[in-house]
């Protein structure tokens, strides 16, 4: 199992990989951990789903894994004045997080603030991923260190047009809801490990939320999980104004939502992108095998899904549909 001193003890390897006169690091670090790291970045984060560039058919370009994207105008498909917004190159070329010290890397993360304590804007959601453990947080970063470095030089971002001078306020652990399970029922620990995998290492709940950018908190914290968040549908190749505005959908278990859905129906929905009613889901929602939660474990599905079916209902009134 991983540990705290194991943890410690990679660290301080990795740190000695910015002293040129130190060996490769690679092989020193704990496989557990690298894994683990990879599995989150990977599938539960999604963050290759946005620092990834992709084809024409809108498939993450797996020969540029985690290698940025120059252009992220989709980002904020609702205000066509946000403009150029390149998602940086994570990996570890000189042109993307170069030996950035895995401490900073985790601020990055989890405190929006990048290299040189530059602030970076609420599209990177770090507001949602400032509660994820600190046993995650290091092996997400330690992760990146292992990327294959790619040279991939992107443009700097430029001003935006709304008041951006500190980083969106953190999503308040108490203000995400907890599954309405009785602690007697023997589901209600997994629900609680759905909790932390929708809301905190995870960004279900990012997209799922409406959402404002400007906002000191973007996320509407009264209406967590009940969807109506303004996305930039699949083709986000096409520059504006050709993009078409889609919604997320309510998460929660009312008429407007997931009502009448079992744990096993959203397992299904996520993995494979088809849902109850045998539709296929529409992009970004990145399920099915070419999106981040194609690789989620059955275990973890499951309990993402037995937590959104007892979250307490919210009325999200009428979202329109992609189809
Ligand atoms: C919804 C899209 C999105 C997701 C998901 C996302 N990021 Fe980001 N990330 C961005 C954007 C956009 C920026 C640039 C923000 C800015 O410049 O203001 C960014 C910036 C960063 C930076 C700062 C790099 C630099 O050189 O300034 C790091 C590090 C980072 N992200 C890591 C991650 C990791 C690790 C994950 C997964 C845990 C992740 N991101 C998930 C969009 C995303
Ligand atoms: C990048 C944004 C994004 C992320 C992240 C995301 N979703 Fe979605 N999701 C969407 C959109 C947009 C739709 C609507 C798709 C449609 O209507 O076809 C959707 C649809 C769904 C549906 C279908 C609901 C219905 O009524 O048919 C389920 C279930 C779902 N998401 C669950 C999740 C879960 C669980 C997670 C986290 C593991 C998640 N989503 C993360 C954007 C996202």
């Amino acid at each position: 199992m991983r540990t705290f001193s194991s943890v410690a003890l990679v660290l301080s390897l990795v740190a000695c990989s910015s002293d040129p006169q130190a060996p490769p690091n690679t092989g020193l670090v704990d496989p557990a951990i690298v894994a683990r790291g990879d599995y989150l970045a990977r599938s539960v984060a999604g963050c290759g789903e946005c620092h990834t560039p992709r084809d024409a058919a809108g498939n993450l370009d797996m020969s540029m894994w985690m290698a940025g994207v120059a252009d992220r105008f989709d980002l904020v498909p609702e205000d066509p004045n946000v403009g150029q917004i390149p998602a940086p190159n994570l990996t570890p070329d000189p042109t993307g997080l170069g030996a950035m010290p895995v401490a900073q890397i985790i601020r990055a993360i989890r405190e929006g603030i990048g290299p040189g304590n530059r602030v970076m804007t609420p599209l990177m959601p770090s507001y949602v991923f400032h509660n994820m453990t600190d046993e995650d947080a290091h092996a997400i970063a330690i992760y990146l260190k292992t990327l294959r470095p790619i040279d991939n030089k992107l443009p700097t971002r430029q001003p935006l047009p709304i008041p951006l001078d500190k980083p969106a306020s953190p999503v308040p652990e108490s203000a995400i809801p907890h599954t309405t399970l009785p602690s007697s029922n023997p589901q209600s620990v997994r629900a609680e490990h759905g909790r932390y995998l929708a809301a905190e290492v995870g960004f279900c709940m990012d997209c799922h939320t409406h959402w404002v950018l400007g906002r000191d908190q973007p996320l509407d914290l009264d209406a967590l999980f009940a969807g109506n968040r303004a996305l930039s549908a699949r083709d986000w190749t096409v520059p504006p104004p050709a993009r078409r505005v889609i919604y997320s959908t309510n998460l929660t278990p009312h008429k407007s939502g997931l009502d009448k859905w079992s744990p096993q129906d959203v397992q299904v929905a996520i993995k494979t992108g088809i849902d109850r009613s045998q539709t296929q889901l529409c992009r970004p929602m990145p399920s099915g095998p070419f999106g981040a939660f194609g690789g989620l474990t059955d275990s973890d599905t499951l309990d993402i899904g037995l937590y959104l079916t007892s979250l307490p209902p919210i009325d999200s009134g009428d979202i329109p549909s992609c189809q």
